[in-house]
């Protein structure tokens, strides 16, 4: 089990644009610094703000050691606390998702208000004082229809992505959207092996025919800065795009920790359907047409989006252990779209199922050799894996920076 001092030795004799060493992608020991110094501090994408459409409505996650309850309150905003009862630390909520009036323990009924504050406790004596024991607080924002959590005390900013984000995902109008289909899978690989195969094509045309009839493998469609400028198709989507009212242009985090991008599906499609056409017969939001391409949106550690003309699809990845990962995925439709009129389940969520069948089949085949003593990390293909190399470059430089002992005073 490798120490953290060991942790950033790895990361330090790395090659730079080779796949990392096997450790970083297995031991017990990194996977604990992972989680404490990645997991413990950066925001995650929690839910859809459409999952809990009424107040009451929660959804749970677990981030590593920590289960969090995510609650809409009865004035309509949403809200997260630590999954954990002030008495004996029961938890709260064992259920995925649900919806209550409050949060009742059931070990011995302490209850909660969706505020968090408690309102009942039995037998607790004159001298109790209710107001000390309230849930504890979980960051919590709402980005324009998707909730992101952060754990740390101080979590680090997210006004830039807020204020980028805003007007690229005000058109796909979330907050009048509701969940079509909801799949949860079990990747057994590590999480970074999960992120790296999101971040790259590469793969794509050995692995993903149903995906492949209408997203590009192109790797110049989703380049780090962006498509070739001199491609005409492009520049003609974002015009046309642009003209009616949707953002399209590549916008960066300064330190590439999420990107935001609309680019064309192939042949003019309209969504990912086997037929290409278009499953919903209600276009979400304000969508001007149903061709628009697909709105791209990664956030590290924890999600990739896309945002087409008739729904959207939002994914969740949580590491569960050093070499298992959950992937959850959400099909958003209109909220007045009526499943079995308007949209078929199969035909809407077939090409996602498969493809994420496609890509626990890859990283799960990943992981099983780079277990193997004989694996020796090789070089990412710089034309095809920019995204990959940029993700690893991404962890590692946090990881370093985050590791790396450091005056006292310098807390980050
Ligand atoms: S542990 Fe929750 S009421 Fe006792
Ligand atoms: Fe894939």
């Amino acid at each position: 089990m490798r120490s953290a001092q060991e942790t950033l030795a790895l990361i330090g004799g790395r090659k730079p644009d080779f796949a990392l060493e096997r450790d970083l992608y297995c031991d017990p020991g990194v996977y604990q610094q992972d989680l404490e110094q990645v997991w413990y501090k950066e925001w995650l994408f929690a839910v859809p703000a459409c999952e809990l459409a009424k107040p009451g409505a929660y959804a749970t996650m677990q981030v590593g050691a920590y289960p969090v309850v995510i609650i809409r309150g009865k004035d309509n905003r949403i809200r997260a606390f630590h999954n954990v009862c002030r008495h004996r630390g029961q938890r709260l909520c064992a259920k995925d998702n649900g919806s209550t009036q409050n949060l009742v323990c059931p070990y011995h009924q302490w209850t909660y208000d969706l505020e968090g504050k408690l309102i009942y406790a039995r037998d607790m004596g004159e001298d109790f004082d209710a107001s000390k024991y309230g849930l504890k607080k979980v960051h919590c924002v709402d980005l324009g229809g998707v909730i992101y959590v952060c754990l740390a005390e101080v979590p680090p900013p997210i006004a830039d992505l807020a204020r980028a984000a805003m007007p690229y995902l005000a058109p796909s109008g979330l907050a009048d959207a509701k969940v079509a289909y909801s799949s949860t899978i079990v990747e057994k690989g590590n999480w970074k092996l999960v992120m790296e195969n999101n971040r790259e094509c590469y793969h794509c045309g050995g692995s993903h025919p149903s995906l492949c009839r209408t997203y590009s493998d192109n790797p110049r469609m989703t380049a780090m800065d962006g498509p070739d400028s001199a491609s005409p198709d492009i520049l003609d989507h974002w015009k046309r795009c642009e003209a009616a009212g949707l953002p399209s242009r590549f916008v960066n985090a300064a330190d590439f920790q999420w990107r935001l991008a609309r680019i064309p599906l192939l042949n003019n499609a309209e969504s990912y359907t086997m037929s290409t056409e278009h499953a919903v017969e209600k276009r979400m939001g304000t969508m001007p047409f149903y061709d628009a391409g697909s709105l791209l949106m990664y956030h590290y550690p924890n999600t990739w989006n896309h945002f087409l003309g008739d729904h959207a699809i939002v994914f969740r990845v949580l590491p569960i252990s050093p070499t298992e990962t959950q992937v959850t995925t959400n099909w958003l439709v209109h909220k007045d779209a009526v499943e079995g009129v308007d949209y078929q389940l199969p035909n809407l969520t077939e090409v996602w199922i498969n493809t994420n069948d496609e890509d626990r089949q890859v990283v799960e085949e990943n992981q099983k050799g780079i277990l193997s003593p004989a694996y020796e990390p090789g070089p990412y293909s710089r034309i095809q894996e920019e995204g990959v190399i940029q993700f690893v470059d991404w962890y590692c430089n946090l990881m370093t920076r985050r590791l790396s002992p450091r005056p006292a005073m310098a807390a980050e």
